[in-house]
Order: structure tokens, then C-alpha cells, then sequence
């Protein structure tokens, strides 16, 4: 059985419900404070926070759990940069918390959600794992000293993990049952979406003077149950007698943020109100994937690569979403 970390929020419940759609069975853990109980459906849920030890060792003991997939995270980088303290104690302290807790109770593989925030500003384009990370903002180092713990713990007590570096997670489950729902939302798809249905009077562009061909930043959208495909061959690998190993997980084509509002304009049909805006803090100039070790090594295909189908599913979702 595997327990999902954060299993209510936007990542985790899309992966949830693809192991549960292939006949899996994964226990959420989540304290509702970001996620959602709408967004597990019908899985188990058991609602915590993840610094509750007690908590950790009654589930560890009570589950025939043989591994954890760990989201349960904050996901804004400016929020970041402006409150450090929450990143490094949700990130870092919550880490070391279920680490130590799979430690005690001997719970092999760990598939862990990192992300291309742990580079920093590219060296090179598009980024393979072995680009050198400089992370430009608290998001991002928190996520690399996640990274270097789950290295400790395999090389100290063999615990096994695959580390996702994710790019941009974006899209809805294309039946639109659940969906990304942030408050506040502070995502360009979404935001750019609830401009085009009026939920919000316009998109502010952050900087048009980055050194990119139309002056946005440029960013590797994948879809979200591309991402969920990724964490269950990671698992699978793992349960197989994979090593730990880290995976970059991106469609390998980077949208500039002008590229992303086309797009929603042509799949919404509608007007988008646009507004400059200075740049934001923490924002790397492009962020683009070589998934390659992906493909090569876990067979990881995405099958909404397109950045189209993506805002097609995203605005399914905004249409009809019920939290
Ligand atoms: N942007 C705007 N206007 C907006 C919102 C965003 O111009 O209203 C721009 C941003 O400045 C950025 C791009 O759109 O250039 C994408 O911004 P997002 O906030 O959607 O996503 P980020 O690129 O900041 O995502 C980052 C990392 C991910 C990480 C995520 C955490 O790329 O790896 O933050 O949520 F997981």
C-alpha cells in the first residue's frame, strides 16, 4: 500500500486517483490546510500534519505500507522568497520528520516531489540532472536539502527514493472530477484562465525584459497526470530493485508567458485583459527540461505534451470545478 503525502492537493490528488483507476491502493495523509477532501474522492483519508510523529508511527504501524509518495508541500515562489521560515519548516523539518519516521519503521521507497526550482538560473538549455543547482530562492534550496537528506538516509540506511524535479505542473484530469485550485492562485495558467471567464479583471505579465525572443519568461509546462504516469514507474522501478536515482520531469519545450496567454485565448475563445507588471522575485529567465533519463530509464511518455491539450484540460476544469 502506498501512503501519498499531501495526497488532497493539486499533484498528489491527480496521482492518486491514476493508481487508484489502475486498482492500487494508496492511503492519503494530508491536514486540509492548502489541499482539498473534495480532491481525494473517494480514497482513504487520513487528515494530519506531517509533524505529528504519533500520527507518522500509528499509520506506519496500522498499513501494510511499503512506500511513501511525498507532495505535502507549499508551491509559490515569491511566497518564498518573502516568508523563508514556512518553506524551510514545511519543506526541510517535515522531510526529516517522515524520513526519520520510514527510518524507525523500516519502510523501503520514497518517490519525493523536488523541481526545476533546485537549478537556479540555467547554465544551460534545456537542463539535464546533472545541471549544477543554484537555487535563486527559499523554494528551491528547501527542495535541495530534501534532495541531500533522502541521499543521507540510502547511503546511512538504504532507504530508497526517486527524486521528481518537477518543471511546471499545469492541466486538470481531462474528465474534470479535480483540478488545481491555489488560494490565493498564483499560477500563470489558472490565473491567465479566471481572466478569460471574468473571475479576474486581467493577467499581470511579470517583466517583458528577460532576455527570451518576446521579453516573458519561459517555462516547461507539463500536464499533471503526465506527472502522476512519472511517480508510479518511479515506484514501480523502485519495488523492482531500482536504485535511488533523480528524474527530471518536463515535455522538453519551453512557452514563453505571452505564448501561454495565446493559447488560452485561442482555446477560451475569449478576451484576455493583459497588464504589464515588473518582474517577479525569484523568477529564473527560462526553465526548460531534457527529460531524457526519464524516457530512457522509467519508460516515462507524456501523453499531454502539447501546450493546447494541456490549457484545454486546465479550462475544462475552471469551467466545471467544484472546489
Ligand atoms: N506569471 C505571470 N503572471 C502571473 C503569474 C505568473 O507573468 O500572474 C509568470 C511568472 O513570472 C513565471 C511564469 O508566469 O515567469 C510561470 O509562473 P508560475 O507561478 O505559474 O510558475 P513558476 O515558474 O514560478 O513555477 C515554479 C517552478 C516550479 C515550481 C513552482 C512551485 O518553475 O518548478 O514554481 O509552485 F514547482
Amino acid at each position: 500500500m502506498i501512503l501519498v503525502t499531501g495526497g488532497a492537493g493539486y499533484i498528489g490528488s491527480h496521482y492518486v486517483l491514476y493508481e487508484r483507476e489502475r486498482g492500487n491502493e494508496a492511503l492519503v495523509l494530508d491536514d486540509l490546510s492548502l489541499g482539498h477532501r473534495e480532491a481525494v474522492l473517494d480514497a482513504p483519508l487520513i487528515v494530519a500534519d506531517l509533524s505529528n510523529e504519533a500520527v507518522l508511527d500509528a499509520v506506519f504501524r496500522s498499513y501494510p505500507i511499503d512506500a511513501v509518495v511525498h507532495f505535502a508541500a507549499l508551491a509559490s515562489v515569491p511566497e518564498s522568497v518573502a516568508k523563508p521560515h514556512r518553506y524551510y519548516r514545511h519543506h526541510v523539518a517535515h522531510t526529516i520528520t517522515l524520513l526519520d519516521a520510514m527510518r524507525r519503521h523500516s519502510i523501503p521507497y520514497l518517490v519525493f516531489s523536488s523541481s526545476c526550482a533546485t537549478y537556479g538560473d540555467p547554465q544551460y538549455t534545456p537542463m539535464d540532472e546533472r545541471h549544477p543547482q543554484n537555487p535563486i530562492n527559499p523554494y528551491g534550496e528547501s527542495k535541495r536539502i530534501c534532495e541531500r537528506m533522502m541521499q543521507s538516509f540510502d547511503e546511512a540506511y538504504g532507504l530508497r527514493y526517486v527524486s521528481l524535479r518537477y518543471f511546471n505542473a499545469s492541466g486538470a484530469d481531462p474528465e474534470a472530477r479535480i483540478g488545481e485550485s491555489h488560494d490565493p492562485e498564483t499560477h500563470l495558467i489558472p490565473i491567465v484562465l479566471q481572466a478569460a471567464n471574468g473571475k479576474r479583471r486581467s493577467v499581470a505579465v511579470y517583466g517583458n525584459d528577460y532576455a527570451t525572443p518576446d521579453g516573458t519568461c519561459i517555462r516547461d509546462y507539463v500536464h499533471v497526470n503526465d506527472l502522476a504516469q512519472a511517480h508510479a514507474l518511479a515506484l514501480d522501478r523502485l519495488r523492482a530493485g531500482g536504485p535511488s536515482a533523480t528524474y527530471n520531469v518536463g515535455s522538453g519545450t519551453g512557452h514563453s508567458v505571452q505564448d501561454v496567454i495565446a493559447a488560452c485565448r485561442e482555446v477560451t475563445g475569449r478576451q484576455i485583459p493583459v497588464e504589464e507588471a515588473p518582474r517577479r522575485a525569484g523568477d529564473p529567465p527560462i526553465l526548460v527540461a531534457s527529460s531524457a533519463k526519464a524516457e530512457a530509464e522509467l519508460g516515462w511518455r507524456p501523453q499531454y505534451a502539447d501546450l493546447h491539450t494541456i490549457v484545454e484540460t486546465a479550462w475544462r476544469w475552471e469551467e466545471n470545478r467544484r472546489f
